[in-house]
C-alpha cells in the first residue's frame, strides 16, 4: 500500500496532505518529544568549531539548503555557502579547511550531488548527507547520514520530501547553534518547542485550500507569474515558482523582493500575477512596500501572510491567511499554500501532475 493514492486524485495531492505526519516523523528522528532535547549525534557533524559550511544540492533540495543558510547563520553564526551541485563540481571550488559539506537529496542518487559529495570526500572534507532514501548512494557514502522520514515520494515534483528536509535542517542548525554556544539552553528549547508545533500548524494551513483553488483557477489564464519573498522567504519564492513551472507549465520566477526594482518590475502589467510570501516578521514592512510598488503598476497580488500581516497589509490584495508561527516554522508552514497553488493550477490545466513532461524523479545522469 506504499504506492496507493489513498483515495486522492494524484500522488502529489496525497503527499501534500501527508505532511503533518511526514514532518512529525522526521522531527521525531531529531528531537525527543519527552524532554524536547536533541537525539541525534550532533557532535559528529564537525560543526562545533567549523568556520564554514557548504550546502550542495539540486532542484527543490537546493532550495531547502538555501533556506537552511538563513538558519545556520542566524541560530549558529555559521557561514554557509549554498551551491547547485552541477556548478559546484566543475568550478574547482575552494573547499573549507575547517568546515563541513552538507548534501541534501531526496533520492540520494542525483548524479551531480553524488559527484560533488565524492569530490569533497576525496579532498578530506567531512560530508553530511540529509537524504530520504536510506539505502541510496549519498546516504551510504556520506560520513554522516541524517535521515528525512518523508516516506516514499512518488510525485515527480517534490513536496513532503522538501518539508522533511527543512525540518531536519532546522534541527541541525539549532543543534549547531547550541554546540557553538550561540543559543542558550532556554533559547534552544524554545525553538525546539516551536518546531514540534509544525505538524499541527500544517494541518491548520490546509484550511486555505478552497481559497487557493479559486486563485489557481485564475492563474491558468496567465503565462508568467512572479513569486517574491525576502529573507528566508526568498528561497521559498524560488521553490514556489519551480513547482508551478514543473507541473502547470507556466513560466514563473522567484525573486528576492528587494531585487524587484533591479529588473522584474519592468515585467509588471495590468493583471500580472504576483505571489508574495510574507508572514509577519521584522522584514514585513519592507516586503509590503515592494508589494505596493507592483500593485501600483496593476499587478494582481496574492499575499500569503498571517493574521498580523493581513491586518497591516491594507486592501487590494488576495490575502491567504496562514497560522501565526515562530520564524523557524514559517517557511515550512508557508510552503504548503505554494504547493497547493501549483497543484490546483496543474489540475485545472489538465497536465500530468505526477509525471510532468520531460522531468524525472531522480536525475541519475548528467
Ligand atoms: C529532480 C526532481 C526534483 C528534485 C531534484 C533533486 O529534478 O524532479 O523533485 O528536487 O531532482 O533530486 P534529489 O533526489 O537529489 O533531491
Amino acid at each position: 500500500d506504499l504506492v496507493d493514492k489513498a483515495g486522492r486524485r494524484h500522488f502529489m495531492e496525497k503527499e501534500i496532505h501527508e505532511q503533518p505526519e511526514s514532518v512529525a516523523r522526521t522531527l521525531s528522528q531529531y528531537i525527543s518529544a519527552v524532554d524536547e532535547g536533541f537525539t541525534f549525534p550532533a557532535g559528529e557533524l564537525g560543526l562545533k568549531n567549523a568556520d564554514r559550511l557548504i550546502a550542495v544540492a539540486c532542484g527543490t533540495a537546493f532550495y531547502a539548503g538555501a533556506t537552511a543558510k538563513y538558519w545556520f547563520e542566524r541560530y549558529a553564526r555559521l557561514a554557509v555557502e549554498v551551491d547547485i551541485a552541477s556548478e559546484f563540481r566543475y568550478r574547482q571550488p575552494a573547499l573549507p579547511q575547517n568546515g563541513a559539506a552538507l548534501f541534501v537529496s531526496q533520492s540520494g542518487e542525483t548524479a551531480d550531488t553524488l559527484a560533488a559529495l565524492r569530490h569533497c570526500k576525496e579532498n578530506g572534507v567531512r560530508t553530511i548527507g540529509v537524504v530520504n532514501v536510506p539505502e541510496s548512494s549519498i546516504a551510504r557514502e556520506a560520513d554522516v547520514h541524517l535521515r528525512t522520514l518523508a516516506g516514499p515520494e512518488i510525485g515527480v515534483a517534490s513536496t513532503k520530501a522538501y518539508t522533511a528536509q527543512l525540518s531536519a535542517l532546522a534541527c541541525i542548525a539549532l543543534a549547531a547553534g547550541a554546540s557553538r554556544g550561540v543559543m542558550t539552553a532556554e533559547e534552544t528549547a524554545d525553538k525546539v518547542r516551536h518546531l514540534l508545533e509544525i505538524p499541527r500548524l500544517i494541518n491548520e494551513v490546509m484550511q486555505v485550500e478552497p481559497k487557493i483553488e479559486e486563485l489557481a483557477r485564475a492563474l491558468t489564464r496567465h503565462k508568467d507569474v512572479l513569486y517574491l519573498g525576502r529573507g528566508q522567504f526568498f528561497p521559498l519564492a524560488m521553490e514556489g515558482a519551480l513547482k508551478l513551472k514543473e507541473i502547470a507549465y507556466i513560466h514563473a520566477e522567484g525573486y528576492a523582493a528587494g531585487e524587484l526594482k533591479h529588473g522584474p518590475i519592468a515585467l509588471i502589467e495590468e493583471g500580472t500575477p504576483v505571489i508574495v510570501t510574507a508572514p509577519w516578521d521584522e522584514l514585513f514592512e519592507k516586503t509590503i512596500s515592494n508589494v505596493q510598488e507592483v500593485a501600483a503598476r496593476g499587478a494582481d497580488v496574492t499575499l500569503i501572510t498571517d493574521a498580523k500581516g493581513a491586518g497591516l497589509a491594507g486592501d487590494g490584495y488576495n490575502v491567504v491567511v496562514m497560522p501565526t508561527c515562530d520564524p523557524i516554522a514559517q517557511p515550512i508552514v508557508a510552503a504548503i499554500p505554494l504547493q497547493l497553488l501549483a497543484y490546483h493550477t496543474a489540475v485545472f490545466m489538465g497536465t500530468d501532475v505526477d509525471q510532468p513532461r520531460n522531468l524525472a524523479k531522480s536525475v541519475t545522469v548528467e
